[in-house]
């Protein structure tokens, strides 16, 4: 890792870098507002040059001048990440401007909110292009570019929505689950090329998106208002981002990982495999009815293994059934 160097002012108090953001380029999608806003101006003060991109163009434009004022660089796009062109344009644009991409963050969300009875395929559509075709149209452009670099660091933003189950977001939960696994395929494929990619799942509200989409009736008040007063004074964006700058940093060699972050706290979200349970003869297909009387030892999450890799889960069956792994 860079040997620290320089120091930075964190919150008004001084702090000493150790990541080197020297002549990086990053492009944050949904940067003009939030917690793209946020990440924008985070890695602006460490000297990244930023794509400041929006499809808000007054929010993407008020970003790049709170970065200019304070000395940093940024240039805002204003192309949608939702197509195609929308994304060759906006890595583009860091092209022309600063000379190639390093980091990309595929942040740009919106919403919709009802009954999945409800629900027109317009309004599912929509909220896929934007979070899970948006990812991979902006960031197959910059994949090609930090390929041939043999260097990248890529944040795909997930949601709690996208990996527990919860009532009310059932497009939203399809496309942030979507980005889990868009985040551990790339993340496999980059891995050799010197991209990693991981995933957050913030928690910081002030969201511009559910504005305009709100959890379905009764909802809210039932399940989230207790613990979210809790933690109300204490979810922000600068609470999130710390995270961001980390998985954006050479110093991270992280790749494929889901982390959530909120209020202060930092974790992450995994796929178990419980040890469940097996037929009592090897080669014996089980009755439903034996499943059945076996549920509760299948889904018994008291022990159970984290795996790397889809191999890993043929491993665990291996092992599970006393066979010899060749
Ligand atoms: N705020 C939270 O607590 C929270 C929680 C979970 C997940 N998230 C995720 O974090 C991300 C940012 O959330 P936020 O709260 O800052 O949202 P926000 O609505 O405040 O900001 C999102 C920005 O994306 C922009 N955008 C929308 N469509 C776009 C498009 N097609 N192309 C380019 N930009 C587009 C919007 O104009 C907006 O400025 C989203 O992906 C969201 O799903 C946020």
């Amino acid at each position: 890792m860079h040997e620290p160097e320089s120091t930075i002012l964190m919150s008004g108090r001084p702090v000493l870098s150790q990541f080197d953001f020297e002549g990086q380029v990053a492009i944050i999608t949904g940067g003009g507002r939030n917690l793209g806003r946020g990440y924008c101006i985070e890695l602006a003060r460490r000297g990244v040059a930023v794509v400041v991109n929006d499809i808000d163009g007054d929010a993407a434009c008020a970003v790049v001048e709170e970065i200019k004022r304070e000395g940093g660089k940024a240039v805002a796009s204003l192309d949608t990440v939702a197509t195609v062109e929308g994304g060759k344009a906006i890595v583009a644009m860091a092209v022309e401007e600063f000379g190639t991409v390093d980091i990309l963050v595929n942040n740009a969300g919106n919403l919709r909110a009802g009954d999945f009875a409800d629900m027109s395929l317009d309004d599912f559509e929509a909220v896929l292009a934007v979070h899970l075709s948006g990812a991979f149209c902006v960031t197959q452009p910059a994949w090609a570019i930090m390929r041939e670099r043999g260097h990248g660091r890529i944040v795909m933003t997930g949601s709690a929505g996208g990996v527990y189950p919860e009532q009310g977001y059932s497009e939203y939960a399809t496309a942030k689950a979507g980005i889990v696994g868009l985040t551990r395929a790339l993340a496999a494929e980059g891995k050799e090329h010197g991209i990693y990619v991981n995933a957050i799942l913030p928690q910081a509200g002030g969201s511009s998106m559910t504005l305009t989409a709100e959890p379905i009736p009764g909802l809210k008040e039932a399940k989230f208002s207790g613990p979210d007063s809790s933690l109300a004074p204490y979810k922000s964006v600068e609470a999130v981002s710390p995270l961001v700058v980390y998985l954006c940093s050479s110093a991270c060699s992280h790749t494929g990982l889901t982390l959530s972050a909120g209020a202060g706290w930092f974790g992450r979200v995994f796929v178990g495999l419980t040890n469940g349970w097996t037929t009592p003869e090897l080669g014996v297909p089980a009755a439903a009815e034996e499943v059945a009387r076996h549920f509760d030892e299948i889904v018994d999450t008291e022990q159970y293994e984290v795996p790397e890799g889809a191999s890993d889960e043929l491993r665990h069956i291996a092992m599970r059934l006393g066979l010899a792994i060749g």
